[in-house]
């Protein structure tokens, strides 16, 4: 959830520190702080808010330290304020941690420390963790040891990095369920709950596994399990550049990943699509593919964004494939007994590969024996790494709060897989070709509907008065109605519902009046004119119609106030289409509010927390 950044080497530490916390923001915001060693003694600052509230609380201030740690907060346990901040320091106030996760038994182990005199100044279940390395340092003299017993009476994940004026030279990190990634420079090392912060000073990273540890000085790293059996760690290389980390001249990361989408999709399918053979190659499905050809179920799982893919990703999979297809939420899914039988697949959705409830539902899986599959965004990411194979959506990083590439690139692989799975089964190459060479056209038709970017800010600007929105669609759009309305939720907080067009009848249609704006998506498609009948039921009662339609639907400017188009293709790429427009709509309507875009309140980019 939140950012860690550590560093040591012969920087100086708060540089990194701060730009790694720069570029870790977008994982959580609500405060921010960092411990150095300087001069032999831990120097802590910490504060609510951004990390550029911190800046200014440094005034100026400048540290030689070349070791340190920082951190940016996504609260679960305490509200957001300046003493919750992390880091957290032990009784002695020589040993600092920062955390990511949850301790489940914060509680107990509080209790336990205070009865043995233990005192507490925060209501975080971080501090519990820090003041029990304390307790354990008393007792050994010795950090590692110290930090490895008390992470084994944890319970809960974590994602933790220690120092201490004790041994002033190292930096202890360690991680369960809570990503961390050690990038190895030259006589320096910077550990990173992702590699955003790290790729400014190496491409060189080595990613920790579940209940491993590393201790790190600036002459070397070493592995080990917290009960302290050795590991070896391999080396892998970062492919992307720091450009694609900043925001390259447009004014929020959301929107400069919106325009990606062209060139994204284009990402998603290259060597993949095989247009001549109407197929797909996907080479980390090569491991399983005797299960592919023999599955007779899929169940797909996800969260959010992430999970509407799924929904869509049933429709293709079993319109193509005719493969029945389960999709359920990761985390119902992990705590539910799911059904899973010998030929079932599971396939996890993910852009970050972090996301708590979805990797949980992975090892649930994992745990029944199925197969499971991950179409993930980050490279070496945790789902990746616990999926028996999978397929790399690779759109680049995402730091937008709100998913938008990662959407559009999740539909191209699903559309990709079901083009495989179906030419297994009963999809004719005919068919096939018919449909890669509709994949292919995407880039340029979502080109063609960004060059419309300027309609839909200025139907932003009419429509942003309003405290409520409903979407509408069906078949295939049905779940692209659903991410249209999170999208505008996510960022305006403007209340928003996505409906198929048709429920509308049985209950939402009570709230509509003059004042509603209902979002429909109405491409011309086989339910094109289903659709109609259900926008005319909003106009009857005085509901402002905003329509997507395709390019060439005259007609629907008579039903609808406002039409946006979208160039045509097959209906079950439409979604990778009609759901720009909205993506835009919800950016422009929070720009006009004034809503900060790229960190909007209470989110974070990666739910590593249940
Ligand atoms: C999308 O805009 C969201 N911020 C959120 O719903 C997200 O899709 C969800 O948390 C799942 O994330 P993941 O794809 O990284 O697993
Ligand atoms: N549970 C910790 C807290 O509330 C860590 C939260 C985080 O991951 O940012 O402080």
């Amino acid at each position: 959830m939140c950012g860690i950044v550590g560093y040591v080497g012969h920087r100086r530490a708060l540089n990194v520190l701060i730009n790694g916390l720069q570029r870790l923001e977008y994982r959580g915001y609500d405060s921010a702080g960092f411990s150095l060693i300087e001069n032999g003694k831990i120097v802590s600052y910490k504060k609510q808010g951004k990390v550029s509230d911190l800046v200014v609380l440094l005034n100026g201030l400048e540290f030689k330290s070349n070791i340190g740690i920082a951190h940016t907060r996504w609260a679960t346990h305490g509200e957001p304020n300046d003493i919750n901040a992390h880091p957290h320091l032990d009784n002695s106030g020589n040993i600092s941690i920062v955390h990511n996760g949850i301790i489940e038994n914060y509680a107990t182990l509080k209790l336990w420390l205070k009865e043995k005199g233990y005192f507490f100044k925060s209501e975080t279940d971080t501090e519990v963790l820090s003041v029990l390395i304390g307790y354990f340092y008393e007792k050994f003299k010795d950090l590692e040891k110290a930090v490895r017993i008390a992470l084994s009476k944890v319970k809960g994940t974590f994602g933790v990095a220690v120092i201490s004026s004790y041994e002033p030279n190292k930096i202890i990190a360690a991680r369960r369920g809570s990503p961390i990634i050690v990038g190895i420079g030259e006589d320096e090392y910077i550990v990173a709950s992702d590699a955003s912060a790290i790729i400014q000073y190496t491409r060189q990273v080595t990613y920790l596994s579940d209940n491993e540890l590393v201790i790190i000085t600036k002459d070397g790293y070493q592995t080990k399990t917290i009960d302290n059996l050795p590991t070896s760690s391999d080396i892998q290389v970062l492919e992307f550049d720091l450009s694609k980390i900043e925001k390259g001249g447009f004014e929020h990361f959301m929107l400069k990943e919106i325009f990606e989408q062209p060139q994204t999709i284009q990402d998603a399918c290259r060597g993949r699509l095989l247009v001549d053979e109407g197929n797909a190659r996907l080479g980390g499905l090569l491991p399983v593919i005797d299960k592919l050809q023999n599955v007779d179920r899929i169940l797909i799982t996800a969260c959010g964004t992430s999970w509407h893919a799924a929904l869509i990703g049933e429709y293709l999979i079993e319109n193509l494939c005719g493969i029945p297809v389960e999709v359920e939420y990761a985390s119902e899914f992990r705590y539910r007994n799911p059904i899973i039988r010998q030929n079932d697949i599971v396939i996890a959705i993910s852009q970050s590969g972090e996301t708590a409830d979805t990797l949980a539902a992975v090892q649930e899986a994992k745990r029944k024996k199925a197969t499971v599959l991950g179409i993930v965004n980050v490279v070496g990411s945790s789902i990746a790494r616990e999926t028996d194979a999978g397929v790399y959506i690779h759109a680049g990083p995402e730091i937008g709060v709100a998913s938008t590439k990662a959407f559009t690139s999740q539909l191209v692989i699903l559309t990709l897989i079901s083009l495989l799975l179906g030419r297994m089964r009963s999809l004719s190459q005919e068919e096939g070709i018919l449909i890669a060479n509709e994949i292919k056209a995407l880039p340029e038709k979502v080109n063609k509907i960004l060059q419309n970017a300027e309609q839909l800010r200025q139907i932003a600007k009419e429509f942003s008065y309003s405290r409520n929105f409903l979407y509408l669609g069906r078949g295939y759009n049905f779940p692209v109605a659903l991410e249209g309305a999170l999208k505008l939720k996510e960022i305006s907080y403007i209340h928003a519902e996505g409906y198929p067009s048709a429920e509308m009848k049985h209950g939402p249609i009570a709230l509509i009046d003059e004042n509603m704006p209902v979002v429909f998506i109405a491409p011309k498609d086989p339910i094109y004119n289903k659709v109609l009948s259900n926008i005319e039921e909003v106009r009857s009662r005085r509901g402002r119609v905003i329509s997507i339609a395709t390019e060439g639907d005259e007609n629907m400017k008579k039903y609808a106030e406002k039409v946006i188009y979208i160039p045509e293709t097959l209906p079950m790429l439409t979604p990778i289409l009609s759901v720009i427009p909205l993506q835009l709509l919800a950016y422009y309507i929070a720009v006009e509010l004034g809503c900060n875009v790229d960190q909007p309140r209470n989110l974070a980019k990666s739910v590593t927390v249940e």
